[in-house]
């Protein structure tokens, strides 16, 4: 793995417990080109940010952007949350191409919020356009982060092969159970004792507490 390579990051914890104020305040501004998948509107009136509800006004802001770079917020309609990450998905595959091909050094970064509205696990086969980026897009330059409450409800390709977990407090023992089989028994007991808004950060095997 080079870092020319997107990365995948998960981000873990039930509602309320600080998920999209975190991605907010460090994600925002690490790349100069952000799609945001967000199906709650949690991020719909950040600065900076061009809001779309259709594929294709979504094509328009990418077309549009001359220097090519771009901070969009892409909201779903209710319940084609996983029609639409699919298509989404296809698109930002296409559009980086050319990275793969080493003609462009130009990364994007993937924002999915609520991802168990979008990639369920057990996700129509029809729709496997998030599952192909999640194994496509670290050569093509795009790095993935899904914002979940329920880990042990979104599909399996997300999940495996992560480059970093952060997890706050939560405590449903199927969601402890992908902590478990994922960072380690001694992440789950640092888990349970997490106060309010802090958060472990597992990476390369070990992991550290953060946060208030
Ligand atoms: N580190 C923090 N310090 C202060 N307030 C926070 C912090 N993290 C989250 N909050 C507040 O807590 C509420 C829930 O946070 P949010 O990120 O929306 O949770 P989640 O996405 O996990 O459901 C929000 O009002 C947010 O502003
Ligand atoms: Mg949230």
């Amino acid at each position: 793995m080079s870092d020319r390579d997107g990365k995948r990051m998960a981000v873990y914890g039930r509602s309320g417990s600080g998920k999209t104020h975190l991605v907010k305040s460090t994600f925002l501004n690490v790349c100069d080109r952000v799609v945001i998948f967000d199906p709650e509107e949690e991020f719909a009136k950040e600065k900076g940010f061009h809001t779309v509800r259709t594929l294709e006004k979504l094509l328009e802001v990418l077309s549009d952007c001359h220097d090519s770079s771009f901070k969009v917020v892409f909201v779903p309609e209710v319940r084609m949350e996983e029609r639409q990450l699919h298509e989404v998905s296809l698109l930002i595959e296409r559009l980086q191409e050319p990275y793969k091909e080493e003609m462009s050094n130009k990364k994007l970064m993937l924002i999915v919020d609520e991802l168990s509205l979008s990639f369920p696990l057990n996700s129509k086969p029809a729709y496997d356009g998030f599952d192909r980026l999640c194994s496509r897009g670290r050569k093509r330059g795009i790095s993935i982060i899904g914002i979940t409450q329920r880990p042990a409800d979104i599909g399996m390709r997300f999940r495996g092969n992560l480059n970093r977990i952060v997890a706050f407090n939560f405590s449903t023992p199927n969601d402890l159970a992908v902590i478990a089989a994922t960072c380690g028994q001694e992440a789950v007991s640092a888990v349970r004792e997490l106060k309010q808004y802090q958060y472990i950060a597992y990476e390369n095997g070990a992991f550290t507490v953060n946060g208030p």
